[in-house]
């Protein structure tokens, strides 16, 4: 009998359990801060999510077109090229950013930014670089850093073109013509 009873009252619970539930509040769903339906009031407190400072979003790297300018112009954004000593050499691109967790804003959450440089570090030291120029250039380590291998066993194999190599890249180093193969820059610190 015990048995029977807890096959009737089990469902039964379950039942008002059910029913309760259905008759309550409905659920709010939790605000979705991935989507970007919400839009923006004038003179209201939000801020345009494209209008956040840095701090407040995260961005991507520029996309490397990789020196291909059509898919740069198909994609409207991204790095042609990498680098540059000069301001005004180097490529200013938009990318993609996302507003952070948590930060309300209004508008797309998801947005380009302007502004942002094509310049890519990859543990290329000046300093170290311009070392291993001058004491192993007869050996091309200066050209094997840099990522020129081809041009750096040419330059092992002649012994730093019997000197005259060794000198001549110590000065392109110096007036920035000899730089990361990759186009990466200098990285800012020793
Ligand atoms: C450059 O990009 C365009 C568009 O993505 C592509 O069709 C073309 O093949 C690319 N050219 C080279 C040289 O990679
Ligand atoms: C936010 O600002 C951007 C840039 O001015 C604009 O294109 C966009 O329409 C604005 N979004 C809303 C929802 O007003």
């Amino acid at each position: 009998m015990r048995g029977n009873a807890c096959v009737v009252i089990i469902p039964l619970l379950i039942l008002i359990f059910v029913i309760r539930k259905a008759f309550s509040e409905p659920v709010v769903p939790s605000e979705d801060f991935t989507s970007g339906s919400d839009i923006c009031v004038p003179h209201s407190a939000k801020v345009n999510c494209s209008f956040l400072p840095l701090e407040f979003i995260e961005c991507d790297r520029p996309v490397d077109h990789h020196g291909n300018q059509s898919a740069r112009d198909e994609e409207g954004h991204g790095c042609v090229k990498f680098g540059g000593q000069q301001y005004e050499d180097v490529e200013i691109t938009k990318v993609w950013c996302r507003v952070l967790d948590g930060i309300d804003c209004c508008g797309d959450r998801r947005f380009l930014r302007d502004g942002f440089p094509c310049i890519k570090y990859s543990g290329h030291y000046f300093v170290t670089t311009l070392i291993y120029s001058v004491l192993l250039g007869f050996l091309g380590m200066d050209r094997f850093c840099l990522g020129q291998t081809g041009t750096a066993v040419g330059k092992l194999l002649t012994l730093g073109g019997v000197g005259i190599w060794w000198i001549v890249d110590i000065v392109l180093l110096i007036t920035g013509s000899l730089t990361p193969e990759d186009g990466s820059n200098w990285n800012p610190y020793v």
